[in-house]
């Protein structure tokens, strides 16, 4: 059988902001990565050293300056809005520091929201899948409350549910923990980690918690722009909290 494509391929990304004026400066000089299927890796490296930049890519949100990024074996350099747009919506699921939910939308309708700007009108298959990830991430109970009757762990929870609903390849989380308490951090990344062997989707996070990327398959470390470190990591049981 032939073998599948990695998730994601970059090759040669370079990333420049202002280009063309007297403070153009270049903060990826020329990354190569390849994400295969069920990874779940860390992007680790100080503040300013590009993590951000590197996911935007990634995410299609900006482009880069050179190089290829490959979304399950989709060369997106040359592709239109349009086609862009639609890889983007099948294949990646994004989770952030601040959880964006919609305040005037249950748990429940912001998990489905990816699927609502697919395809319209979430069908019952669609209902039942949200409604058990949001089990999954222990708030079963909480599917009719808004954002603000959560707490900040909840509300992070509820985000992580709403990055997998739609089945995406890879799932991009900048900093999902960065603005919880240390224990309310652990729980978020213990059960995004649960779900994510469940729905064995590849997972790329950033994260300034060296103990949450120790906890990871792998740990890429980014600095000043360049991959300094890609190590796997190999644990011995599961850990679980
Ligand atoms: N839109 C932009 N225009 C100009 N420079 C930018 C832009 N976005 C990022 N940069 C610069 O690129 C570098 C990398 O920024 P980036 O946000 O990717 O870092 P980071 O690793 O995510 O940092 P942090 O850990 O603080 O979030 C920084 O020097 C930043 O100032
Ligand atoms: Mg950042």
């Amino acid at each position: 059988m032939p073998e599948r494509d990695p998730v994601l391929r970059l090759s040669g990304v370079r990333k420049s902001f202002n280009v063309g004026r007297p403070n153009e400066a270049e903060v990826l000089h020329g990354i190569d990565l390849t994400l295969p299927r069920g990874d779940f890796a860390a992007l680790i490296g100080p503040s300013g050293s590009g993590k951000s930049t590197l996911l935007n890519l990634i995410a299609q949100l900006d482009a880069p300056t050179a190089g290829e990024i490959l979304l399950d074996g989709h060369a997106t350099r040359t592709l239109d809005d349009t086609a862009r747009t639609a890889l983007r919506r099948r294949t990646l699921g994004f989770v952030f520091q601040f959880h964006h939910l919609i305040p005037a939308f249950t748990a429940l309708e912001n998990v489905l929201m990816p699927l609502m700007i697919a395809g319209g009108r979430p069908d019952a298959a669609a209902r039942d899948r949200a409604q058990a990830l949001l089990h999954e991430v222990g708030l079963g109970e909480h599917a009719g409350k808004r954002p603000t009757e959560l707490s900040g762990g909840q509300q992070q929870r509820v985000a992580v549910a709403r990055a997998l609903v739609h089945r995406p390849l890879l799932v991009v989380a900048d900093e999902p923990t960065g603005n919880l308490d240390t224990q309310t951090a652990d729980t978020v990344f213990d059960l995004f980690r649960r779900v994510h062997d469940r729905e064995g989707c590849a997972v790329l996070v950033v994260t300034h918690d060296a103990r949450l990327a120790e906890t990871c398959d792998r740990r890429i470390r980014l600095v000043d722009g360049f991959i300094v470190e890609d190590t796997a990591l190999h644990h011995t049981q599961n850990q679980s909290s």
